[in-house]
């Protein structure tokens, strides 16, 4: 008998093996495809590879600012898939070498979900029958496909989703992305940067989801000036061959394509492995867990996108976590206050807490600073023309800070010190009294916070 049985091996559930694992527990980890889900193996790590690369290349073709020319500067589209391939087989290993030192069992086959006794579970995969105490549900989440005409007929020709793009070895010499969130956003920076002709087409009338608004606009004007082409308040209809017919104030538009990227959201993974077997409850397609992340069949626990909600790797880590400690009688819950977005564009746009908007819609009293990056020194002496932005909201009643939401560069590794002021609810003057490196980037929060 198991101690847990986990179905899934992405971010939630290969933390979750590796805590119950350190922990001494007795676990099996069942993954039908490869280690490292959708993060790692066409998520956040590869399309972070790619990224790098067209960062490097636009700083070498365009760095006559700064003292530096060169010439002949070339993009190896092959070459950069090859070596994101290497990047990912490597962590792939990795997360494979990590649940053997800590005896996790791991099982590559589909795992269905067998039966459910008082104080058992039992899960088939690969003809064998598994048994265990405890049951963690990691099976992550697929992209969503909108009903829009052509679309699936299209799909994996011309329309890509997130698993296909990052596997292109042809630079298109036309992109439409359709979704203008996350995901759109970060591939539409990409090949636009390494010579593809890029249009956005969203529905909403801003990109990038919730982001701060002022923020989105500033983003937007970033890409615009390059190029790019953004369709605000525009609903794709239909796709055939390469055409993208959306619906705007009204009116019909079609751009066309040679690729279609799709990157219309994503859905929790609930079919397919016998789910139905334990009458766990579910609610909009995704399984309800309370902050333990147990659901509503006792001993059975879900974690990361199968759950909802923000489907974000860093949120299953933690849950995996939380619903290991809950398994070992560990008092542990997850809180959502501090959790840090990130849109690896360039700027990169990052985020935690929440925006001016939000707390005015809660009703509290807020202040809010906005600095240009140009008050951090090093952002200045690194950068050229940027119009970087820092905006702190403080929650004026009990002062402390609600969010930050920035854009400039390194904006994903800063943001992390402002989740921990958001988390320990440190006051303005805790804050106040934190050494900053010098010169760093993240010295903005500093300068902004004695603005208040
Ligand atoms: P998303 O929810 O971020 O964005 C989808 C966008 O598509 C929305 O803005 C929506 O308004 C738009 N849309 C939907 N139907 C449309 C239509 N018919 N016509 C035009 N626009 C339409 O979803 P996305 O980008 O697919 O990302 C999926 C998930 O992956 C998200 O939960 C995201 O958090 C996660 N992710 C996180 C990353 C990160 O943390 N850096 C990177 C990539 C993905």
């Amino acid at each position: 008998m198991y101690d847990v049985l986990i179905i899934g091996g992405g971010p939630g559930g290969y933390i979750a093996a590796e805590r119950a694992g350190q922990a001494g527990l007795k676990v099996v980890l069942f993954e039908k495809n490869s280690l490292g889900g959708v993060c790692l193996n066409e998520g956040c790590i590869p399309s972070k590879a790619l990224l790098n690369s067209s960062k490097l290349y636009s700083h070498a073709k365009d760095s006559s600012a700064f003292g530096v020319t060169s010439e002949n500067v070339s993009f190896d589209q092959s070459k950069v898939v090859k070596r994101k391939k290497k990047v990912v087989r490597k962590l792939v290993a990795g997360i494979g070498q990590t649940m053997k030192s800590h005896d996790v069992e791991l099982v590559y086959a589909p795992a269905q979900i067998e039966s459910a006794a008082a104080d058992s579970f039992s899960v088939v995969a690969d003809g064998k029958s598994y048994t265990g105490k405890h049951l963690i549900i990691a099976t992550g989440s697929e992209a969503m496909l909108p009903p829009i005409e052509g679309v699936r007929e299209h799909l994996g020709s011309t329309v890509l989703t997130n698993r296909e793009i990052l596997d292109l070895e042809e630079i298109p010499e036309r992109l439409v992305v359709i979704g203008g969130g996350v995901i759109g956003l970060e591939m539409a920076c990409y090949y636009h940067t390494i010579g593809s002709e890029v249009d956005v087409v969203e529905m909403l009338d801003h990109i990038a989801g919730n982001v701060d608004p002022e923020i989105g606009k500033r983003l937007q004007e970033v890409y615009e000036k390059q190029g790019m082409r953004f369709h605000l308040n525009a609903k794709v209809m239909s796709v055939s061959g390469g055409d993208v017919t959306f619906e705007k104030d009204g009116e019909t538009h079609t751009v066309t394509a040679d690729k279609i990227l799709l990157s219309t959201g994503r859905r929790p993974v609930i079919e397919g492995f016998g789910l139905e077997k334990l009458g766990v409850a579910v609610e909009r397609g995704a399984i309800i867990v309370n902050d333990k992340c147990e659901t509503s069949v006792p001993g059975v626990y879900a974690v990361g996108d199968v759950v909802g909600g923000a489907m974000l790797a860093h949120v299953a880590y933690r849950e995996g976590e939380v619903a290991v400690n809950n398994i070992l009688n560990i008092e542990d819950r997850m809180t959502t206050a501090a959790i840090p977005s990130v849109i690896y564009t360039d700027p990169e746009v990052a985020w935690v807490g929440k925006t001016e908007q939000e707390m005015v819609t809660l009703g509290r009293e807020v202040e809010v600073v906005e600095l240009p990056m140009a008050f951090s020194g090093r952002y200045v002496a690194e950068t050229e023309r940027g119009n970087g932005i820092c905006r702190l909201v403080l929650d004026a009643e009990n002062n402390t800070l609600a969010g930050v939401h920035m854009m400039c560069q390194y904006a994903s590794e800063i943001i992390l010190a402002c989740g921990v002021m958001i988390e320990e609810e440190m006051t303005l003057d805790e804050m106040k009294r934190i050494i900053f490196p010098h010169p760093t980037v993240g010295e903005i929060v500093r300068e902004a916070l004695f603005k208040i």
